[in-house]
């Protein structure tokens, strides 16, 4: 269980915020990460997830507080520092290119972070462990939804990354896709820390141990899953939303 090899706080927030105008995305958000931890981020609509990951990621600037991770601040650190300190993520807008094979991105995030040493290997054996292999040489504008989040995840892992963030991964998949989402997640689980943000609440119940519950940008309320999906509060934010 992930809960038995908890470690040491890996990422940590203190204060943080993130405005846009007179919105308030990220409300002075204190967060922590412990090594080996899958934690889940669930909220309504709007609640600040997304942006949340874009300040850990340097995709936003933060408006106020501290990012630490591992134990060195990376506030302002553009995206490409906080990729090298070893933080994966896959958005929740789509960057594929559809004109390319599944290969064709497997490879490019390959030898973006390793360069040409041994690329085709650690390309055949990124396709292999995602089940890619029948996908490979096709054009991803082809492929079904579920088949293209995995190519997307596959292009996170390929970087070999200690932290992976995850932004819906499993949205608009069907129950088996679904499925095969959760043992690959478990999968990558075994080596790297893991934040998984998601709406489908069947998913949730599956892999999350700890789960943090965004409302309006802060943090409502952080428990193990049963207790937070029976929060008189989660559910009022959701029927409210
Ligand atoms: N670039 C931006 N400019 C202005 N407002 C923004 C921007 N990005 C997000 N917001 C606002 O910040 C708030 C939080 O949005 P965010 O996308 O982080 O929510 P979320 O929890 O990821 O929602 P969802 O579950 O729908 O993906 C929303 O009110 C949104 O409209
Ligand atoms: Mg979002």
């Amino acid at each position: 269980m992930a809960s038995n090899r908890r470690g040491s706080v890996v990422l940590e927030t203190r204060n943080l915020s993130m405005r846009f105008g007179g919105v308030t995305a990220v409300d002075n958000v204190d967060f922590e990460l412990r090594e080996g931890e899958l934690r889940c981020l669930i909220g309504p609509n709007g609640a600040g997830k997304s942006t949340f990951f874009k300040c850990l990621t340097g995709q936003l600037r933060p408006t106020a507080g501290s990012i630490l991770i591992q134990d060195k601040p990376m506030l302002g650190e553009p995206p490409c520092r906080i990729a090298q300190a070893g933080v994966g993520v896959k958005t929740q807008t789509p960057s594929l290119f559809n004109g390319l094979t599944a290969r064709e991105h497997i490879a490019l995030a390959v030898e973006r972070h390793h360069g040409n040493d041994h690329a085709r290997a650690r390309t055949d054996e990124v396709i292999e462990r995602f089940g890619l292999n029948d996908l490979a040489g096709r054009i991803v504008g082809q492929l079904a939804h579920g088949q293209r989040q995995r190519v997307e995840i596959a292009m996170v892992v390929a970087a070999d990354p200690w932290l992976v963030l995850l932004d819906e991964p499993a949205a608009g998949m069907t129950h088996e896709e679904v499925d095969r989402m959760v043992a690959l997640i478990r999968d990558i689980n075994r080596e790297a820390t893991m934040i998984i943000v998601e709406h489908d609440m069947q998913f949730i119940r599956l892999i999350a141990d700890l789960v943090t519950v965004f409302h309006q940008g802060a943090i409502l309320i952080e428990d193990h899953v049963e207790t937070v999906l029976n929060d008189p509060r989660v559910r009022e934010v959701y029927l409210g939303a």
